[in-house]
């Protein structure tokens, strides 16, 4: 009887941790085969021993960068950055079709190259609870992104550094000039498809080498909350005409981040129109220099809403601060690195006085 109970206790025991951490197994097996994918024959695999923990010996949600929904125990966030570090990998997009309750993939900084079949993201729509996609820092085709309309239910999307390094563009034949009209004509027909998402609020194409022909088409994304754009080369091709259409249909768009694009003080006009819906606007690091002109200078000076307002790394005189004075919202401002002279004053900013 006494052993009757012991073994009884033992097995519950063992049992216990299936309570706490365990996953589904059918999930466990397509972890595993993530794994076997990820870590075949490439030379330099898991470069950040990511997969060491991946092992039947543990429950698979206590796995490194998995994480499970706390109820139905199925996978809710998979993170796979810088996983493999092996140049023109072909990702298998049916290694995450199982997780049926997955909220959040990040696949950045894999350099997986461009042979993707181009419907791949398109089957990832049986996923109706992605919310998060992150797929910076490779090397997929641009037909293939494109298939990412079909993601309905999409709220974030990262597209960041598809410029760096790609063998395809930085063909030696090839000028800076030239590889950046190239990328940027790729992905305006990505932006084109991604006006299907009505429910994206987040959209990162930082670092991409893009110029200011892209801007009218991301005005068909009109549900963004936040537009990262830093990085670029909004500078080159602005139309001002389609910007203010553009504007007019981003009517939610309350952070945008223009940092690092060589703007001037005439080619900040076209964002500021917008300024009286913004939250954030980060203008650092740009071509901005002296006083602004009267146009932009009244255009800042309407900025009601703004909360944020980020200008670091330009050369600016003090004659910037009066154009300051209608922000009345405003809770941070970040004048670092310019030229406003030992005795600038804040006076007439409400928070700064
Ligand atoms: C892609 O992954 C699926 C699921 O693991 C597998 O059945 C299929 O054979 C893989 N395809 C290729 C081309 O490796
Ligand atoms: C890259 O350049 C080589 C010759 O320099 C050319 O044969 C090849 O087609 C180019 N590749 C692309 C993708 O433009
Ligand atoms: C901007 O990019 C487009 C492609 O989208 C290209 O046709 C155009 O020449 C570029 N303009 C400038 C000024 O670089
Ligand atoms: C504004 O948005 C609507 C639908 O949201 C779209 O049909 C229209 O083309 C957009 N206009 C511009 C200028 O992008
Ligand atoms: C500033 O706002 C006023 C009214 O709110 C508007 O008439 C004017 O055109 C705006 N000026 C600029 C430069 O945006």
């Amino acid at each position: 009887m006494y052993l009757f109970w012991m073994l009884l206790l033992v097995h519950h025991v063992l049992q216990q941790p299936n309570g706490c951490f365990a996953c589904v197994e059918q999930e466990k097996i397509a972890l595993l085969d993530i794994k076997s994918a990820f870590t075949r024959q490439e030379i330099n695999a898991d470069p950040y021993s990511i997969f060491e923990s991946w092992n039947k010996n543990m429950e698979c949600c206590s796995w490194d960068r998995v994480h499970c929904s706390p109820t139905t125990k199925h996978v809710r966030s998979l993170d796979l950055h810088d996983s493999i570090y092996s140049y023109g990998y072909t990702l298998n997009i049916s290694l995450f079709l199982p997780f049926r309750e997955l909220r959040s993939l990040t696949l950045s900084y894999n350099y997986f190259n461009n042979c993707i079949p181009s419907n791949s993201f398109g089957r990832m729509a049986k996923l109706d609870n992605l919310e998060y996609l992150d797929l910076s820092g490779n090397y997929f085709d641009f037909k293939a992104l494109s298939s990412l309309a079909a993601l309905g239910s999409l709220k974030a999307l990262s597209l960041r550094d598809f410029w760096m390094e790609n063998e395809f563009f930085t063909n030696g034949s090839l000028n800076v000039h030239k590889q950046s009209q190239m990328i940027s004509e790729l992905l305006i027909n990505v932006v084109v498809a991604l006006s299907k998402l009505s429910k994206l609020k987040y959209l990162d194409l930082s670092g991409n080498y893009l110029n200011g022909t892209i801007i009218p088409y991301l005005g068909g994304i009109s549900s963004l909350k936040t537009l990262d754009l830093t990085n670029n080369n909004m500078n080159e091709g602005l139309d001002h005409l389609n910007a203010y259409q553009l504007w007019s249909n981003m009517s939610k768009l309350d952070n945008l981040y223009l940092l690092g694009n060589s703007l001037n003080g005439m080619k900040i006009i076209p964002f500021l129109i917008i300024a009286p819906s913004l939250k954030t606007l980060d203008l650092s690091d740009n071509n901005m220099e002296g006083s602004l002109s009267f146009k932009a200078c009244q255009a800042l000076s309407n900025m009601s809403r703004l909360e944020n307002l980020y200008l670091s790394w330009n050369s600016l005189n003090e004659k910037i601060i009066p154009c300051l004075v209608g922000a009345s919202s405003l809770k941070s401002l970040d004048l670092f690195q310019n030229k406003l002279g030992e005795r600038f004053s804040l006076k007439g900013l409400v928070k700064y006085e």
